[in-house]
């Protein structure tokens, strides 16, 4: 589908995710015949590039991150950035962009923010300042936003002194996965799951985000983060609310996220009094990684430190639908392998027909894997083929995206900035969402923040601390792999 025509503008367009995720996939967009003719891609940092050496910078980039990009798609695809030289810190540079911008005052204009939170105030005063704004302007934030419920508050807050809801594009990119759009396909356009989709028939929910690398060159940013700001509060609530929100009235931007922000209000507290039994945060110690000998969490930092780069948590949702089922959350670096996935444990069945012979009848399992290998899994009972008698066993009904559809699995940042471009805010976060997202996180960095206990250390490339493992375990339940 076509889009109309625009200028994005991308502050922070030297950086990290500029250099791994925007470029490529906007290249990916424009290779695709997606972005209309004229689109422009403003790229500013506080660098002194021009934009001849810019382009040369994104060649590169590019060449790097995109397995097969085309000599000729590329040119084409450089020629649209532009390069501007904007200096936050003392707002030399915003008339050059002003002028640009000036050039075409009537199409879509998108600033996406691709900068370290605290300049996120800063860079939208300065938009303001300028006169950028105009009826066509859309801004994008990426997480993380806030540190707390307080600090979201007040960053939103500054935001939404030059900017409207309706302009806000809160990034939650693991919204943007194919397979996490997948859930609400599987969920609504199915007829099979709806009616069984609720503490009657399900009996936990499991959502599991592991990652294999170590937290890398960001562990400035993260040791102010830690794995419950990083990741729980945003992605992994997101799946969360995916998996166990009312059917939306439609697809609509607000519809969905109704519906999103009734199961983050409805989430069980954990506080100081029930945190020793709902959660567990650990930190990798010195291991192995893909064959190799890798640092533990301390020695990459260089200092003392509580932050946790691992954490498990058993949250309950205390609404009629699902009064009595544990959603399993659990996220961490350096953990056995990289995997993504959600499973819907259904309960076993209410009588067996058969004896013993038969062996051990296992309950239904819904596996939804969002990374790699993005599938769809149903494990179901069958009779063991040949004569031997009915014996039965369980065996996966499987659906390999790669397998049924030969084509490229889009990366979400593809499907996100045209979503920005079309105006279209279902796959983005609204402000209230993100205030109940930190209104149930921060209890429990409270509570951790109180505790006398230091996080449990775990060896890189296992599946962390054994509290872990005990904490699905105490309730006579194994967490899906090591099952
Ligand atoms: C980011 C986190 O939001 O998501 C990172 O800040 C994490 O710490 C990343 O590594 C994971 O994203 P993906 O798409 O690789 O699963």
């Amino acid at each position: 589908i076509e889009v109309d025509e625009f200028d994005l503008v991308v502050f922070g367009a030297s950086g990290d995710l500029a250099h791994r995720k925007l470029l490529p996939a906007l290249y990916h967009r424009c290779a695709d015949g997606q972005l209309p003719e004229h689109a422009r891609i403003i790229c500013t940092s506080r660098r002194a590039y021009s934009t001849e050496e810019y382009r040369d910078w994104a060649r590169e980039a590019l060449q790097e991150h995109v397995a097969d990009v085309e000599g000729d798609k590329l040119s084409r695809f450089l020629k649209r950035l532009v390069y501007v030289t904007i200096d936050i810190g003392t707002g030399d540079g915003w008339d050059g962009l002003k002028a640009l911008l000036d050039e075409r005052p009537e199409v879509i204009r998108a600033f996406y923010l691709s900068v370290g939170p605290d300049l996120f105030g800063t860079i939208c005063e300065g938009i303001g300042k300028a006169g950028l704004v105009t009826d066509k302007t859309r801004v994008v934030i990426e997480k993380p936003i806030g540190k707390d419920g307080e600090s979201a508050k007040a960053l939103n807050e500054t935001i939404g002194a030059v900017f409207q809801e309706h302009q806000i594009f809160r990034i939650d990119h693991y919204l943007g996965k194919e397979t996490v759009q997948n859930l609400m396909a599987l969920r609504f356009a199915n007829a099979l799951f709806e009616p069984l989709w609720n503490a009657a028939h399900i009996d936990h929910v499991q959502i599991t985000v592991a990652e294999a690398l170590g937290v890398g060159g960001r562990v400035g940013y993260y040791d102010t983060a830690g794995a419950l700001r990083d990741m729980v509060q945003n992605h992994i609530l997101q799946l969360l609310c995916l998996v166990a929100m009312e059917p939306p009235e439609s697809m609509n931007a607000d519809s969905v996220r109704d519906e999103k922000l009734k199961v983050l209000k409805a989430l069980a507290p954990i506080t100081e009094d029930n945190a020793d039994r709902l959660t567990v945060r650990g930190q990798y110690r010195a291991g192995a990684s893909a064959g190799g000998a890798v640092p533990g969490y301390l020695e990459e930092l260089g200092a003392e430190s509580q932050t946790e780069t691992f954490v498990a948590l058993k949250a309950q949702i205390a609404n009629w639908r699902w009064a009595g089922v544990p959603f399993y959350l659990r996220t961490g670096k350096r953990l056995a392998q990289r995997v993504s996935e959600i499973v819907v444990q259904f309960r076993p069945i209410p009588h067996s027909i058969f004896d013993a012979e038969a062996g051990n009848i296992s309950a239904n399992r819904l596996i939804i894997r969002l990374q790699p290998d993005e599938g769809v899994q149903m494990k179901v009972m069958i009779k063991d083929p040949g004569p031997g008698g009915m014996r039965l066993r369980q065996v996966p009904l499987d659906m390999s995206f790669a397998d049924a559809f030969k084509v490229r699995n889009p990366d979400a940042y593809e499907r996100l900035i045209m979503d920005v471009i079309r105006g279209n805010q279902t796959l983005f976060m609204r402000r209230d969402e993100v205030d109940a997202a930190w209104a149930w996180v921060d209890p429990i960095l409270e509570a951790w923040s109180g505790s006398k206990e230091d996080p449990k250390s775990y060896t890189a490339g296992t599946w962390g601390p054994s509290a872990s493992i005990a904490l699905v375990e105490r309730d006579g339940r194994t967490w899906a792999e090591e099952g």
